[in-house]
Formats: structure tokens, sequence, C-alpha cells
């Protein structure tokens, strides 16, 4: 059969990005240019400059992509891009990137949504095995999703309120640690001890998460002993905190995965890069016979590879748009 070449193309936060991916698993080529440096000023994503800086970086990232894998655009099959849910600037400047191209060159365009493509990083690795839960933490998610079969997707539950990555960049934010917060506290939360007591959030018999409370409760513990002339101890505030977080997902995932049955789960996005709840799944998951994959941690935070993998399943449907395909901020898994 012949090989399949996708051109990925993703730019739904801060990170421009474009890969080469063959037959849905051979990372040929991958360029990504994080924006970090420069929201960290902010404490956060500004999504008016984040727009700005992929107009300025979007067809270099394409070009440098091109060129690292050695290839013209002439053997790329499909152009395959993020087509929301994301910050609606910057998503607007990979799907008009991705139009033009198809356009210019007569390629079939593939709108790809950014949470099938963080689940799809997962084949990049290890081909994924259905019926497989995929549990989806990022600074923007906090998903279950139940996957029967290839490109089926069925939410068991989300968060009610802030995603889990919010939550950790949020708690960084408090106690000075910078942006964005998840690796730090991860980093923080490996040195200290279990010394502060946090609520348990959302702790129920269904799929849904809730971390606003959690934040609030870190907050206002953190105001109260500076009130009190206290120092916190920000490495033992970061481990009590992560322990929290890790256990309500865990528990969460596992009684998914046995209400459902399923003895596959699979990981996505950047939370997925988390070690305390990497270590914790892991141990579970060899507890309960499960078989656990992460994607490393390139594939974990945003990139164009896990958006050409995903593209790969919906070019073999022949899942195409036409060239007045628009981008949506808010869009269902589906
Ligand atoms: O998937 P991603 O790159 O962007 C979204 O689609 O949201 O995820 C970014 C989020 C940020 O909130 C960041 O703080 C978090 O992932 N993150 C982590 C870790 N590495 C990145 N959170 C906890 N522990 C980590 N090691
Ligand atoms: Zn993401």
């Amino acid at each position: 059969m012949k090989d399949v070449y996708i051109l990925g193309i993703e730019s739904s936060c801060d990170e421009t990005s474009a890969s080469i991916i063959r037959n849905g698993s051979d990372e040929i080529a991958t360029v990504i240019l994080s924006q970090i440096d420069i929201h960290t000023n902010f404490g956060g994503v500004v999504p008016e400059i984040a727009s700005r800086h992929h107009i300025k970086n979007i067809t270099m990232v394409i070009e440098d992509c091109l060129n690292k894998a050695n290839m013209t655009i002439n053997e790329i099959d499909a152009i395959a891009v993020t087509a929301g849910p994301g910050l609606i600037g910057s998503l607007l400047v990979g799907v008009e990137a991705a139009k033009t191209l198809a356009f210019i060159h007569n390629k079939p365009l593939i709108p790809v949504h950014h949470i099938a493509g963080h689940i799809y990083a997962n084949n990049l690795v290890k081909t994924m095995v259905y019926p497989l839960i995929a549990l989806v933490v990022s600074g923007g998610h906090t998903e279950l999703v139940y996957m029967e079969s290839e490109y089926s997707f069925k939410k068991l539950g989300s968060t009610l309120d802030d995603a889990v990555g919010e939550c950790y960049d949020k708690v960084a934010r408090v106690i000075g640690v910078g942006y964005p917060g998840g690796p730090v506290i991860d980093k923080m939360a490996q040195l200290g001890k279990h010394t502060y007591n946090l609520p348990m959030p959302l702790d129920d018999n269904s799929y849904n998460f809730s971390f606003s409370g959690l934040k609030s409760a870190v907050i206002n513990l953190v105001h109260n002993e500076e009130q009190r002339g206290n120092t916190v101890n920000k490495e033992d505030l970061a481990t009590s905190f992560q322990e929290v977080v890790v256990d309500i997902i865990t528990k969460k995932t596992l009684k998914a995965l046995k209400d459902y049955n399923v003895k596959n789960l699979i990981l996505a996005g950047g939370v997925a890069a988390n070690n305390g709840l990497r270590n914790k799944l892991s141990s579970s998951c060899i507890e309960s016979d499960i078989n656990c994959s992460f994607p490393p941690m390139k594939y974990c935070t945003d990139n164009a590879a896990m958006i050409a993998t995903a593209g790969y399943f919906l070019y073999q449907r022949g899942d195409f748009a036409n060239l007045d395909l628009n981008a949506r901020s808010n869009i269902e898994l589906q």
C-alpha cells in the first residue's frame, strides 16, 4: 500500500507547530515554536499577543518542517489542522494557513479536534488498542473519554469549572513560582511533605471533576498564613495540592475503567507529563491488570505531530472539509 504523508498544523494556544507524519504513526519531522517566554511576563497566555506571534511565525514553521523532512509540499497527501477548541485568534491563523496550502496545492483539507489530537499522540508510541479509556488532562481540559473503536469518542465526564492544568497554573501564580505552573509545582511536589489539609474536590460517583474549590482553598490558605505572619512552605503545599489532584483523578479514572470493563488506558494533554499522576496511575494499573500508556513529554504538550496523526485516521475515512472551513473556539469532540 502507498505510504500516506500528512502535514499537520497546530496553533490553538501559544505553540506554533507543523509536523509530517507517515501512515499515522511515523514521525518524519516536527517543528514547535513555543511562545512561553513571551507569555511568562504576563503570568498566562495573552490571546491577542499569541495570535500576532502565530501570524509572524506560521509560514516559517511550515517551511522549516518541510526542509527538516527533506520533502516538498507535492509529496504531502493532505493538510490536517486544529480547527478547535482553542483561542479563536490563534486557531484562525493555523486554519487560514492550512486552507491556503490546500487551495494552492490542491490537497485535501482535514479539520482535527484538538483533544482528538492529544489522544492520538499515543499512536506515535504504540498502536492504540480498543476499547480504551482516554484521560485528557491539559490547560483547557479535564475529560474522561471512552473509545469503543477507531475515531469514536464518548465523553464520560469533564470538569465542571477549571481544567486541572489551569488550576496548576493558578496555584503556581499564587505562590509566585511562574508560568506555566504545572512543571514547577510537579518538581516541587517531589521535594515536600503532605502537611496541608486540602479538600478532596467533587469526590462523588460521577466521572466529572471540579478544581475551582481546590484552587480557592489554596488561595485562602496562602492568604490566611500571610495575614498571620507565617511563611508557607511552598514545597509542602505543592505536595499536598498534587496529592489531592492525583488522588481524585486516579480514583475517577479507575472507576471508568471498571464500569466500562476496559483494560486499556491512555493519557493525553499537558498534565499527562505530571510525574505524580504517571506514578500513581501506573502502579494502580499494574494492580488492576490494565495496560496503561503515556506519551513521552514532547507529545504531551501542544504539538502538530498529534494533529497529523489524528488527521491520518480522518484521511482514511475521507473526512475532508471545504475551503469554507472555519475555526471554532468551542467544539464538541465527536
Ligand atoms: O496540552 P497543553 O500543552 O495545552 C492545552 O491544550 O491546554 O497543556 C498545558 C498545561 C499547562 O496548564 C501546564 O501547566 C500543564 O499542562 N503541565 C503540567 C505539567 N506539564 C505541563 N501540569 C502538571 N504537571 C506537569 N508536569
Ligand atoms: Zn492542548
